[in-house]
């Protein structure tokens, strides 16, 4: 039996007469870029996050450094940031010329360590980027005092938790933005890249919006700007998927409790921790083993089962060669979680269109590792 990582075909198929009849409205449409397709899903996506403003850009990289442009973030800036992310958190900030702070992450939840930012903290730091990892919130409400005591901005990296939320704060309540990537392995993902910022401020919005389009409100009239726009074309994709997403979520929070409850006596691992009180929507569900040496030998042996398993992240940023690469960076005290975190980390397979048959699969086969 093979059990895949993504049912990318599956979900199509399940939704192909609702995400074919938005292709072929953009189509005839003749508003292929910052049309009222676009503007549809951005007051979508600014209803369901219960945000003033959405706007839709290429990718989830290019949201973050964005924002970072439009808070006025450059050269001098330190921004704090986890260690163990996808490598896009810090390139974002080096884009923005600003200089990535890497700290540590929780030693269960595996996101941002509050006391380690609290530590970094220098008199050039002006923003904090937590990363929702893996499907759960940072600590946003300890994140928030901290950044009200110190004056830091703070942009939330939610590319991997969409419908997420803590046990008493929303995502975005206790932000100056949100950036989200809708590249198509997300849990609200397109067909292709995509990405967005929401925030609840105006001048965020008219900024944001003015550097995705050449510097340009007025045709004709530049200022300073890029091109960075969320194509009608995906922007008709994610309106129809974003319908379904609650469905979505709350069918990976019920595999992941069924892994939990299943893989509970595998004494090698170590299953995600989730606080109380937070809804984790389970982008990834990542187990680590005990002993790091374990890592690439169950990933062997389960890639040979033909389960699909990945892992995500194996090189925290700090430990990419090269690093960094004559960027400016700091690390911002021990990393020792986030790189017991890179060694031993093991993502296994989760969407909500498994079959029940794939999940038992995957069950007795991490049960069954021999050791
Ligand atoms: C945590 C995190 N941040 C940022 C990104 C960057 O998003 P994108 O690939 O859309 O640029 C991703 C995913 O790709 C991610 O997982």
């Amino acid at each position: 039996m093979k059990v895949p990582f993504y049912g990318h075909q599956r979900q199509y198929l399940s939704l192909k007469d609702e995400i074919d009849a938005n292709i072929q409205a953009v189509l005839m449409s003749e508003q292929y870029i910052l049309g009222s397709t676009l503007k549809k899903f951005e007051n979508e996506l600014a209803a369901f996050t219960g945000m003033r403003y959405a706007i839709g850009v290429a990718n989830g990289t290019d949201s973050m450094w964005l924002t970072f442009m439009a808070l006025g973030l450059g050269p001098g800036a330190e921004i704090i940031t986890n260690a163990n992310t996808f490598f896009a958190t810090a390139s974002a900030i080096w884009i923005a010329g600003c200089t990535a702070v890497l700290v540590d992450c929780d030693e269960k939840t595996r996101c941002i360590d509050s006391d380690a930012i609290r530590r970094a903290i220098t008199k050039r730091t002006r923003a904090i980027v937590p990363v929702h990892l893996y499907g759960q919130c940072a600590p946003m409400d300890e994140i928030r005092k901290i950044a009200d005591e110190f004056g830091l901005f703070v942009i939330e990296d939610n590319a991997q938790a969409f419908d997420a939320h803590g046990d008493i704060f929303k995502v975005g309540e206790l932000s100056d933005a949100v950036s989200y990537s809708f590249i198509v392995n997300k849990n609200l993902g397109t067909y292709g890249d995509g990405g967005a910022v929401s925030t609840n401020h105006a001048y965020l919005d008219d900024r944001i919006r003015t550097l995705r389009n050449h510097g340009s409100k007025q045709r004709n009239v530049h200022s300073y700007g890029f091109n960075s726009r969320l194509d009608d074309l995906h922007a008709g994709i994610l309106s129809a998927k974003l319908k379904h997403i609650r469905a979505w979520s709350d069918r990976r929070i019920e595999i992941a409790a069924q892994y939990t409850e299943s893989l509970g006596d595998c004494d090698f691992i170590t299953l995600p921790y989730i606080r109380p009180g937070y809804r984790h929507v389970f982008h990834l569900y990542v187990i680590e083993t005990i002993d790091p040496a374990d890592r690439e030998p169950l990933l062997a042996y389960l890639l040979l089962n033909g389960v699909d398993a990945k892992t995500h992240y194996s090189i925290a940023i700090h430990q990419q060669e090269g690093f960094p690469w004559g960027k400016d960076a700091r690390l911002g005290g021990s990393l020792a979680n986030a790189e017991k975190n890179a060694a031993s980390c093991i993502s296994l397979p989760l969407f909500p269109e498994m079959t029940e048959e794939e999940i038992q699969y995957m069950i007795q086969t991490v049960s069954a590792w021999p050791g």
